[in-house]
């Protein structure tokens, strides 16, 4: 190390020394330019100065062998290829010649060599030391780096190298990734372009996988990109319960575990929709499904994290169960009613047919009309068909609403008593009033007896019966009434007869018994009925 260190301070003397005292120049045998860009020519000189000090110092460059004047302290001496072009970018007096050329063209090539002219001392040409430009027509390629392989949660730095060969003139540099940027330019190797470099800091994410991560560096002459392709590890994403579309009851199935990750998964996991674990490979088999298998998830599991499927229901088919004919209530006679064969099936029921009760099929739309209803309407049933098969309803009768009809065998018939029958067909079942015409009293029926629609009111007496009445039933949605002869008692008006005629005979006998004795009061007595 120290040996090294010598060896250089050694050999910085002798420069030192030797520039200060000969006249030398120091400058790249070549540089290279890229075409409307610009370049510089680094360049050192030294002078005999035996430790004089000088301050007024003209410096020119030469194309060729003094062919054209290329920079001149006194600009007007510049040929016109270069006027307005030349610069030097140092001092003279610090012993700086280094030139820049700006819009370098193709024709810019070939050697350029310095000349110095020293005021109280002398001129000098360094010919001996030329620098020769070539001018790159196209700007090189950047170079872009990134990690092989990184992660979606660690902020990554990528680099894009870009070439140029003027610091001033730097090309536009875009990155196709936001994130955080920054430049650092590299010292220049003699006779190659300059080396900036471009940095951008930023996080993966799953969606920069197998993309583009590229670098554009957007020239005067020309825009030149290049790139990497990113490679992002993720965790498992978008997990997914994967089967086939539908299953039909009882058969078995078999579960998938999908999911985009990098590294692919490695480990699953299945859970039944209460958190039991089912299984642990990739793919899950259930052996007979059914219309009630729960909900199940999986959990995919790869180097980098793990994540889960929502619950996922697998599409159970089964054939129609549950088969109603669904109607309104009730409804009035005469008017229409709309039936509806509803069913749980899946998929739903897509077919249909309506059967009277003595099977004859009647329709096979989802909902069947029936245009005028009456009470003798017969009850109706559906079936419901899907891709699964078929079930049917039970018959279903409508509550057809009608008011009270007064049946024909309604009468009343006396043998002891007095029974009279009103027979009423109605629905609902109405109320019935009996009533005596002349009188208008009522009544109310002895006995009610329903049987289906048919409602039979009994009214019983016997002394005292009117000779007729009125039977009057109503219901929600009418009325109706009957006279009913009652017929009058045969026997018990004789057993009236004959006891008041008995009873007379006493009265008599009293009376002239009473006569007979001398004390004779007579009580009047009152017998009997007041229809005697
Ligand atoms: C030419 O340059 C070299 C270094 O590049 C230097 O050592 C040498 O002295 C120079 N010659 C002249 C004549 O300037
Ligand atoms: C960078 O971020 C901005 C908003 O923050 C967005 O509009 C733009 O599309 C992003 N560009 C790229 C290349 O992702
Ligand atoms: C799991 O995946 C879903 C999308 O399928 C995503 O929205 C969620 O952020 C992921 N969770 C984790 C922890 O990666
Ligand atoms: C499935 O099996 C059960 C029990 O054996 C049976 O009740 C059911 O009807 C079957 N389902 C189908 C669609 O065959
Ligand atoms: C028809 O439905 C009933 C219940 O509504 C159900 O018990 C029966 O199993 C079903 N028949 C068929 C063949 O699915
Ligand atoms: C049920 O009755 C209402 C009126 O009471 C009627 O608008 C409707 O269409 C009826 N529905 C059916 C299925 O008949
Ligand atoms: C229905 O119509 C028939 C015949 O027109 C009639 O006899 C019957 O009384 C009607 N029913 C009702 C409830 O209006
Ligand atoms: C019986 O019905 C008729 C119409 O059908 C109506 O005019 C009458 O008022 C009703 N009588 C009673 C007591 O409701």
């Amino acid at each position: 190390m120290a040996f090294w260190s010598c060896l250089l301070s050694l050999f910085l003397w002798l420069r030192v020394s030797l520039t200060a005292g000969e006249w030398s120049a120091e400058m790249p045998k070549s540089v290279v330019g890229l075409s409307g860009s610009c370049v510089v020519i680094p360049c050192t000189f030294s002078y005999p100065a035996n430790g004089k000090t000088y301050t007024e110092f003209t410096g020119v460059w030469y194309k060729g062998y003094y062919e054209l004047t290329v920079y001149h302290t006194d600009t007007s001496k510049i040929s016109d290829a270069f006027q307005g072009r030349t610069s030097l970018t140092g001092d003279l007096r610090q012993n700086d010649c280094s030139l820049k050329i700006s819009s370098l063209s193709s024709s810019d090539t070939g050697p350029f060599m310095f000349r110095i002219e020293i005021k109280d001392l002398d001129k000098f040409t360094y010919d001996q030391n030329k620098t020769s430009v070539t001018v790159n027509e196209t700007p090189e390629i950047p170079v872009v780096s990134v990690e092989e392989e990184v992660t979606s949660v660690k902020p990554v730095t990528a680099t894009c190298a870009v070439f140029h060969s003027c610091p001033s003139d730097l090309p536009r540099v875009s990155w196709n990734h936001n994130g955080t940027h920054s430049s650092l330019s590299q010292p220049q190797n003699p006779g190659h372009l300059r080396l900036t470099l471009y940095t951008l800091t930023f996080t993966p994410s799953r969606e920069d996988h197998n993309k583009h991560l590229s670098c554009s560096a957007e020239y005067k002459v020309k825009t030149v990109t290049n790139y990497k392709t990113l490679k992002v590890k993720y965790p498992p994403y978008d997990v997914k319960v994967v089967s086939k579309p539908s299953v039909k009851e009882n058969d078995s199935v078999e579960l998938t575990c999908s999911s985009d990750s990098n590294p692919p998964a490695n480990s699953y996991q299945w859970f039944s929709s209460n958190g039991i674990l089912l299984g642990n490979k990739h793919t899950h088999r259930l052996e007979r499904v059914s219309r009630h298998t729960e909900a199940m998830s999986c959990t995919a599991i790869n180097t980098e994290g793990k994540n889960s499927s929502g619950p996922r229901k697998i599409n159970v088919l089964y054939p129609p169960y549950n088969v109603n004919v669904v109607t309104n209530h009730s409804v009035k006679e005469n008017d229409s009613v709309e039936l509806t064969c509803s069913s749980n099936s899946n998929p739903p029921a897509n077919s249909y047919q309506w059967f009277s009760s003595n099977g004859i099929l009647l329709g096979n739309k989802h909902t069947h009309r029936l245009e005028r209803v009456s009470r003798h309407t017969e009850a109706i049933s559906c079936t419901a068909i899907n891709t699964e098969g078929k079930n049917s309803s039970g018959l279903q009768k409508l509550n057809i609403l009608y008011p009270p009809e007064i049946k024909s065998e309604s009468s009343c018939q006396t043998k002891i008593l007095t029974v009279c029958v009103c027979n009423v067909d109605s629905n609902p079942p109405s109320e019935v009033k009996w009533f005596d015409p002349d009188s208008s009293e009522t009544f109310s029926s002895t006995s009610i007896k329903q049987t289906e629609s048919l409602t039979i009111f009994t009214l019983q007496g016997w002394l005292g019966f009117p000779e007729t009445v009125q039977c009057f039933a109503n219901n929600i949605l009418g009325n109706s009434s009957i006279t009913l002869e009652a017929p009058q008692n045969g026997i018990i008006k004789h057993i009236a007869v004959a006891s008041a005629a008995v009873v007379l005979v006493c009265i008599v006998v009293y009376v002239v018994r009473k006569r007979w004795t001398t004390s004779l009061q007579i009580d009047g007595a009152r017998f009997g009925h007041p229809l005697l």
